[in-house]
Order: structure tokens, then sequence, then C-alpha cells
């Protein structure tokens, strides 16, 4: 059946019903969009014929329990070439086997341990910059803190140094537009430009660590061996790569937009400097509240029936993620920032065998950013007016002034 069939016979009417990713601002307060589109059109066929799906269960069933992939039944990834499906090997663009063994292989590395063995190396630097903030008594909670604290991770990660932090968020956030082909095609030269240059920065240290072994992340995915099996150096590369793009825009996201959300509900953040303990709902009730990637995608392999709508074999679909973690149906009042919500898990790290692998990673990072803003500080008041938000397919801001309030 052709894709151009497959749509007629459904009988839907493809439309954008009030969410059109192109042509309009869905940065900055998208949530009644979404909502509009999940209560009008769950089952949503768009006009460029790929559909989305806005409810919580419908999105667990595509994501856990559908027969899909993230390539199509030719084998090929939506919208790439057949040379290009070839040449990507990170595992968020791959299908088992070849996902789980490379999966298998980097979880080995990337365990919740080598992680918190990090923390150490990362707290002091995060002090040492907030400590700054209380004196000026004004900050950007982007380059200050968002920013700030994921990018020394990703050197603690990587094992070069914090110096190389600027450099490295730089060429990292411009490769994401990659990522974004069809709504940024003027910066894809750019974003090519900016991966090479990765690529560069990266073998460089995989060749130092087969000289002389180390035991931060990168040492010891290279390292990373399972039945005599090991990443060869092109897997490394886009592993290594993959990482950082699929990781620092993310937690930007996760730990600018959370702030914002503090701003606005300035008992919340009151909240967490008195009840310290409330930290790790609180990075949930931040990554369900405002997620900073919107949707994630998979390709249909048979068909899907929901409502009586059958999806054909062959279709991308989306889940819309930012609208499945303020569906009704599971959350209560999904519209209150609450960090002692103790309620259903949120759906912003995906599910199935994709599930974000670096899930501990954003949560230790966002864990710490809040922290030390809740103990310094009595309130953090962000300037609405002089948001700026990145050019980028997830929803990360670029610039948030804020006054602070020291405690
Ligand atoms: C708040 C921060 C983050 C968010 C919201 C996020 C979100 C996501 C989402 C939605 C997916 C796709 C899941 C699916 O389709 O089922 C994903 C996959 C992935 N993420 Fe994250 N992520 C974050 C941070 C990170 C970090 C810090 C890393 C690592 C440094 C990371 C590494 C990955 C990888 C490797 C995958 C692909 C896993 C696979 O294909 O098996 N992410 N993430």
């Amino acid at each position: 059946m052709s894709r151009e069939n497959a749509v007629h016979s459904t009988g839907v009417t493809p439309g954008w019903y009030g969410v059109d990713p192109e042509t309009m601002d869905l940065k900055a307060d998208p949530h009644e969009r979404y909502r509009g589109l999940r209560e009008s059109q769950p089952v949503n066929l768009t006009p460029n014929n790929e559909w989305r799906l806005s409810r919580y269960a419908d999105i667990q069933h595509l994501l856990k329990h559908s027969h899909s992939g993230m390539r199509d039944l030719d084998g090929l990834i939506p919208g790439e070439t057949r040379e290009e499906t070839d040449a990507s090997r990170f595992m968020l663009r791959m299908d088992p086997p070849d996902h789980d063994r490379i999966r298998r292989l980097v979880s080995k590395a990337f365990t919740p341990r080598a992680l918190d063995a990090i923390r150490p190396s990362i707290q002091p630097l995060v002090d040492q910059e907030l400590d700054k903030a209380v004196t000026r008594g004004e900050m950007d909670l982007v380059s200050d803190l968002a920013l700030m604290v994921p990018a020394a991770s990703m050197c603690a990660m990587l094992g070069v140094p914090f110096e190389d932090r600027d450099r490295l968020s730089r060429l990292v956030s411009v490769a994401t537009y990659r990522l974004a082909k069809r709504a940024l095609p003027d910066l894809q030269e750019e974003a090519e430009a900016a991966i090479f240059e990765l690529a560069e920065y990266m073998f460089a240290l995989i060749e130092q660590r087969r000289q002389q072994p180390s035991d931060d992340i990168l040492g010891l995915m290279v390292s990373a061996e399972e039945a005599g099996d090991r990443l060869d150096t092109e897997e490394l590369l886009q592993q290594s790569i993959g990482l950082l793009i699929a990781g620092l825009e993310t937690t930007i996201g996760l730990i600018a937009n959370g702030m914002i959300a503090f701003s606005r509900n300035p008992e919340e953040f009151r909240r967490l400097g008195r009840s310290p303990d409330l930290i790790d709902s609180a990075v949930e009730e931040c990554l369900r509240f405002e997620p900073s990637v919107p949707m994630t995608l998979r390709v249909l392999w048979e068909d899907m029936t929901i409502d009586g709508i059958t999806i054909p074999a062959n279709a991308t679909v989306f889940g819309v993620l930012i609208g499945a973690n303020r569906d009704p149906a599971v959350f209560s009042d999904p519209d209150r920032f609450d960090i002692g919500r103790a309620e259903a898990r949120h759906c912003s790290f995906g599910g199935g065998i994709h599930f974000c692998l670096g899930s501990h990673l954003a949560r230790m990072n966002a864990a710490m950013a809040f922290e030390g803003m809740a103990k310094r500080f009595d309130s953090v008041s962000v300037d609405e007016s002089a948001i700026e938000w990145a050019p980028s397919l997830f929803r990360i801001p670029g610039k948030v002034p804020a006054r602070v309030v020291p405690r």
C-alpha cells in the first residue's frame, strides 16, 4: 500500500489542529495548544502525512507495546537516503539487533555507579559558580546554571578540562540543528561543520584512551567489552557525539524551564528550600511540567488501530510527550506545578527499548542545579520579557535573566 493511498483509506481529515510546529511559536507557552490537540484530535494525521498521538495511554502503547521501530519497512530512517541511513549508527536511530548490541556495550560504561562517581568533581564547580551569583544578586539562568552544570558533567565524562566547556557546548549546540533538517534548513552546513569538528576532537580522545586506559565514561566505553565484542572507532565516535547531542541541550532545557516554573510558582521554590528531601520529586515534576523534548517517534511495522482509526504500517507516528504529561486521565489537576506530586511516571524520557539512557545523569544534574539554587536563594524572579529561546528542535531557552534574593 502506498503512503498516499493509506492516508485516504483511514477516512481521517489531515490538519494541524492548532499545533503547526513549522509556523507557530510553540516555545514560550505551548500547553494550551497541545491541550486543544489532545482534546480535539488525540489521533491526529498532519498535512505532512505523519501521525501524532497525545494521550498518555496511547503513547505508552506506542512506545512499549506496538510493533514499531526507528526505521521503516525498507530499513530507511524517515526522510533520509539509503546512504545516510547506512551511515547512521547512533543507537536512537537503530533497531534490534544492532540497537541492542550497541546499547548493551555503552550501558556497561554508562552505569549509575560510574555517573555517581563523577558527582564529587562537578559539585565544587557548581558551588563556585553559584556563590558568585549570591554576591551579584542577578544571573542568567542559562549560562550561569542550566548550561554550566551539564557542561561540567560533560567535561568529567570525557575527562577533559572544565575550560573546554564553552567550545564543546557551542559545538554540541550547533550540531543539534542536524536533528531538525526540515525545520532549520539554513543551519545545516554549520551543523555539519560542528559535527566534523566534534568528531576530530573525540577521535583524538578515543585514541588517547586506547594508548592509556582511563576510568572516565569515555575510557570505560572504549574498553567496554562483551563476549569478545567491542565498539569499533566509528561506533565509538557516533555514540559519544550522540550522547553529547542527546544530553546537553535537553538538560539545559530541563534546568532552565524548571527554574522558570519555580519563578512562576515562588511558593514551590520556598517549599524546596524548606524541605530539601523533596528534591527527587521536584526534578520529576519539572520533567513532567515542562518537558524539553516535546515528542519522540516510531515507524509502525504493522497497522495499529486506536479509537476505530487504523494507522497503516510504515506510517511515522509521533508520541506527543508534552501533551501526555498533562493528560487529566492520569495526572490530577495537571496544570498545577506541585513538587510533592507522587503520581504516575511522566513520559519525558520516552519508553520501551529506546527509553532515555541518560535519565540518571539528567536527574543528577537537575538535582544539583535545583538544590544549589534552593539552598542559596529565597526567591528567583525571571524577567519574562527578556527570555530568549535557542534555535533548537527542542524547547531550550537561550537566555533567562533573573533577579535572585539570597536567603
Ligand atoms: C532532561 C534531559 C533529557 C531528556 C528530556 C531526554 C529525553 C530523551 C527522549 C525523549 C529519548 C527518546 C526515547 C524514546 O523514543 O523512547 C531519549 C533517548 C536517549 N537519550 Fe535522552 N534525554 C535527556 C538527557 C539525556 C542525557 C543527559 C543523555 C546522555 C548523556 C541522554 C542520552 C540518550 C540516549 C543515548 C538515548 C537513546 C537510547 C536508545 O536509543 O536506546 N539523554 N532521551
